[in-house]
């Protein structure tokens, strides 16, 4: 039997299986029925401690693409509030579940559900990473520009979440990856270092700054993020100012290649972090970008559940 695999973060997967995953992405987001019966009587457990559209919905209709059952669960329906285990929870939804989505507010959350050898935890979003996003988003470049390696990717804005697994999956497949946020917002300085080892491996490159136009200057794509994330409800003020300067508007994507393209995660907030003109211009592929959120997430599914099938469909379709 396969050793119990996770994705916690980008990292946790190598580049070649980075590939692998967006290869049967890629596949399944041209023909879904492919992935038909690949896991047939497996229940899929979805937990979310926080609100979501795309994570939630896509993960649902992912798992019918598989021909898997999903369960969906919220933390108030569970006993975790009346003292039950994050550890013992794992070990009893591991009989009924193949694989464990989980969207928290804490990433030792994830760390304390990811026992070895229980079973398969995704992160479905934490407060320090959101690699399916960053799955969708490699597979909405890869489909744009076809080969991602040597691109230049911006990030403008806060440096949360989905900066700190962009950064990590972007550089793993060979991009540059540059990073704008004022300093009281930037990646935390263990992502970097991570992020500066992966780069030295797939010959990815990093650039941090707080200047916004020298970040977007010639980039092939910008990308960035709400301002105040989930749980940060209370910085609201402080965080609006900081991030002020850095709004993804027509003036800095000037400063990008002419043929840039434009990704935020979404939701979005039109007039703060992107401006309309922007996320519903012709550059925008936001909702490609959604809509990819769905072959990616089966991928993952996919992959950590029948790894070999899923690597022999890539090279068998290459
Ligand atoms: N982008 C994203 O994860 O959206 P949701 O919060 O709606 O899942
Ligand atoms: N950074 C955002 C992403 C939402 C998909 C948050 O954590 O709320």
């Amino acid at each position: 039997m396969s050793p119990v695999r996770h994705l916690l973060r980008d990292d946790d997967f190598t580049p070649e299986e980075q590939a692998i995953i967006l290869g049967l992405a890629n596949r399944l987001a041209a023909d879904h029925t492919i992935g038909a019966t690949a896991l047939r009587g497996t229940a899929i457990g979805l937990f979310f401690e926080q609100r979501s559209l795309r994570t939630r919905v896509s993960s649902e209709v992912a798992c019918s693409w598989l021909g898997a059952h999903p369960v969906s669960l919220r933390g108030e329906e569970i006993h975790l509030d009346r003292g039950e285990t994050l550890e013992d929870t794992a070990r009893v939804v591991a009989a009924y579940f193949g694989l464990l989505l989980a969207r928290v507010h804490d990433h030792d959350t994830l760390t304390s559900l990811s026992m070895p050898g229980v079973l398969p935890i995704v992160n479905g979003l934490s407060d320090q990473f959101h690699p399916l996003q960053a799955f969708a988003d490699l597979l909405t470049l890869q489909q744009l520009w076809g080969n991602l390696k040597g691109r230049t990717l911006a990030y403008v804005g806060d440096g949360n979440n989905v900066a700190a697994s962009l950064l990590l999956a972007g550089v793993m497949a060979g991009m540059r990856v540059a990073v704008a946020s004022p300093p009281s917002c930037q990646i935390g300085e263990k992502t970097v270092a991570t992020a500066n080892r992966l780069a030295k491996v797939s010959g990815g490159e990093i650039f941090l700054t707080d200047d916004s136009s020298a970040a977007a200057s010639g980039a092939d794509a910008l990308y960035t993020d709400v301002w105040i994330s989930m749980g940060q409800e209370n910085e609201k003020d402080k965080r609006s100012q900081a991030l002020a300067p850095y709004c993804l508007d027509s003036r800095l994507l000037a400063a990008a290649a002419q043929d840039a393209w434009v990704l935020h995660c979404l939701p979005a907030h039109r007039g703060k972090e992107i401006t309309a003109e922007v996320l519903d211009g012709p550059q925008s592929v936001v909702f490609q970008q959604a809509r990819n959120r769905l072959p990616a997430t089966a991928a993952v599914f996919w992959f950590l559940l029948a790894p070999e099938i899923a690597a022999g469909l890539v090279h068998e379709g290459s």
